[in-house]
Order: structure tokens, then C-alpha cells, then sequence
């Protein structure tokens, strides 16, 4: 049965490396059906939002939505992301935001003498609340007294499924899972965390848990990333730490994420992690594989296993042969020359 996905370019370089993910995924599935919307930060200076009010009741029809990437220096990033990104990422409970590390053979990562073999990790971020809650505000504004509040919040509900996901991954990977609080300073919401990891452990007999403060695991990332198999961790911690991931496997370019309503009841939504890069916008120099590999993660949801283990080798095999890489990975082809490599090495 066909598929319908909902694209989004958005702004920057969204709508130059969404190209290329497109026609890697045509050339590798038919069953999809695409249908694109001018929705963003330039549709916002326009009409003084960043999609229609009706935009997510446009989306709910969709069995996936395909982003480029949301921000733009002329509208607040606090606003374009709100308007558009985590409204998505909240109303369709994509509460997993699924992140795969992974130091590909012929890449180069940042941390000397480590090889594809040291760099294989899969990260699991809470997606719709934590930190990103959205819960606050402000006081006696623009007086000298005013005061910001930004409240965290943690649901039993929401950390449990988070984690019972990264369990159910471990299980299929190599039976170890790292979940990353800071429940020594934190009192409250992070110790609720390690009372659910706890009790989700021992259903997981099989899968070796560790607890590991976040300032630690910055550190382990680049002292022994080998030791480091799936990965739990809120919000915020995840954001940060999934950069450090994407630097370890060769740059922002390269980073996928899938946002992940695991149960299909909404649209799961599928991005590179690198953001609109306003400085390389328009130059047709912005790597496409982080889209490219999105795209997989997106075929993979939507249950063409057999295409989205294609999209990867073939993003695998462009990165090894190394003829026609991006300036970030230290070649000069263009996005669409880059493009057009991953889809001819998809031929078979
Ligand atoms: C990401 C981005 C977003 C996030 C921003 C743009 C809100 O950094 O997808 O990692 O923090 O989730
Ligand atoms: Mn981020």
C-alpha cells in the first residue's frame, strides 16, 4: 500500500538537502506519495505564521512528514520553533527522538586512532516534554525586577515509554543501555527518572543498564565512546549530547533524526539534526546525507526495511569510494553532486 508523506523544506538549506533525500527515496520505493508545503519562516513573514492554524490537522492525514530544517535570522527562533517544529514533535507524541551515531568507514571522526568500530551508538530522546516543556513566564517585564521562570517537567508516563523504547532497542543491538540524568544536583524530576529506569530494569533481564550523570557522559563520549551502546536521556541532555555525537561521527552534516510516534497513531516526522545553516544557505554546498539518511530512518518506520537498509549502504558506500564529498567532509562536490552519488551508488 502507498504511503503519503507530508515534505516541509522549511528554511535555509532545508529545501536543498530535502531534494536529495527525495530522490533517493523515489529511485528506492514507489510506494510513496509526496506532497509539499511552503511552510516556514519566509511563509511567515508573509502571513505571520509559521504553518496555517489548521496545519496539524493537514498533517494528521499524512503517514509522515519529511523536514528540511525550521529557523531564520530574521524571525525569532523561539517563535519558528514553537510555531512549527515542537508543536509537531508534542501534538503527534513523537515522545522518541531516535538518533543513530555512527562513525561510517572512510570518515574521519575528531577523536584520534577511533575507528568505525569504536563509534556505534544509538540515542533516545525524550521528545515532548522535559526541559522543553513550554511551561513558564514572565514577570514585571522589561523592569529591573523581571523575572523568567522555565519550568521542567517530568511525567511518569512520558520517562517510562521513553525508556521502555530504549530498552526494547538495546535488546536488539548489544544488550546495554545508558541512561543520563543528573539526579545528584537535580531533587526531583531526575530521581523520578532513576526510580522509573530502575524498575524498567529488572523487566529487562537481558539488557545491562548503567545510570550515568550527564557531565560524565560528555567525558565518555570522547574518553571511551566504545562502552557506549543505547542511550536514554531528557530533553535537553539528549540535544546537547547527540551534537557531540554528530561531531564524533564526522560532522552535523551526517546527523539523522527520526521524531517517533512508536505506536503509528499520529505522524512521525523525520529531519537531519543540523539545522537552516543561514551562513551556507543557497550555495549548494550543505551535505545532504544527514536528509539522505533521515529519509531511511523514515523507510524504515513506515516498514520498507529492505529500502531503508539500501538508502544506508548506499549512503555508507559514497562515504568510503570518497569521490564526490561535501567541503565538511573535506571534498568539494556539491549538494546535488553528493546527491546524485548516493543515488547512483543505490543502483544496483
Ligand atoms: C534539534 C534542534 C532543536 C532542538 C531546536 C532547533 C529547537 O536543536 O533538533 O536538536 O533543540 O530540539
Ligand atoms: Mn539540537
Amino acid at each position: 500500500m502507498s504511503k503519503r508523506i507530508a515534505v516541509i523544506p522549511g528554511d535555509g538549506v532545508g529545501p536543498e538537502v530535502v531534494a536529495q533525500g527525495l530522490k533517493a527515496l523515489k529511485a528506492v520505493c514507489p510506494k510513496l506519495e509526496f506532497e509539499t508545503f511552503p511552510w516556514g519562516s519566509a511563509y511567515y513573514q508573509q502571513t505571520g505564521q509559521m504553518m496555517p492554524a489548521d496545519g496539524l490537522d493537514v498533517l494528521r492525514g499524512f503517514d509522515a512528514i519529511y523536514l528540511g530544517a525550521i529557523g531564520w535570522p530574521t524571525v525569532p527562533d523561539h517563535i519558528s520553533l514553537w510555531g512549527l517544529l515542537l508543536p509537531i514533535r508534542k501534538r503527534f507524541e513523537q515522545y522518541v527522538n531516535l538518533r543513530p551515531v555512527r562513525l561510517f568507514p572512510g570518515s574521519t571522526s575528531p577523536l584520534l586512532g577511533r575507528g568505525p568500530a569504536d563509534i556505534d551508538m544509538l540515542f533516545v530522546r525524550e521528545n515532548t516534554e522535559g526541559e522543553y516543556s513550554g511551561a513558564g513566564g514572565r514577570v514585571h517585564i522589561g523592569t529591573p525586577n523581571e523575572v523568567a521562570v522555565e519550568v521542567p517537567v517530568f511525567s511518569r508516563m512520558a520517562i517510562e515509554r521513553v525508556i521502555r523504547y530504549a530498552f526494547e532497542r538495546a535488546r536488539e543491538r548489544r544488550h546495554h543501555l545508558i541512561s543520563v540524568t543528573k539526579s545528584n544536583a537535580s531533587r526531583f524530576a531526575y530521581v523520578l527518572w532513576d526510580e522509573v529506569a530502575a524498575g524498567l530494569s529488572s523487566q529487562y533481564a537481558d539488557v545491562r543498564m548503567e545510570r550515568v550523570h550527564v557531565d560524565a557522559m560528555a567525558a565518555r563520549m570522547v574518553l571511551r565512546p566504545q562502552s557506549i551502546d543505547v542511550v536514554v536521556a531528557s530533553n535537553l541532555f539528549a540535544d546537547i549530547l547527540t551534537d557531540l555525537g554528530a561531531a564524533l561521527q564526522g560532522g552535523l552534516g551526517l546527523a539523522a533524526s527520526a521524531n517517533l510516534n512508536p505506536e503509528h497513531r499520529y505522524p512521525s516526522m523525520f529531519e537531519p539534526v543540523h539545522g537552516s545553516a543561514p551562513d551556507i544557505a543557497g550555495t549548494n554546498r550543505a551535505n545532504p546525507i544527514g536528509a539522505v539518511w533521515s529519509g531511511a530512518l523514515m523507510l524504515q518506520h513506515l516498514g520498507f526495511t529492505d529500502a531503508a537498509q539500501r538508502v544506508e549502504a548506499a549512503i555508507a558506500r559514497t562515504v568510503r569510494e570518497g569521490k564526490a564529498l561535501t567541503p565538511d567532509l573535506g571534498g568539494s562536490a556539491t549538494t546535488l553532486e553528493l546527491g546524485d552519488a548516493i543515488v547512483e551508488a543505490l543502483l544496483p
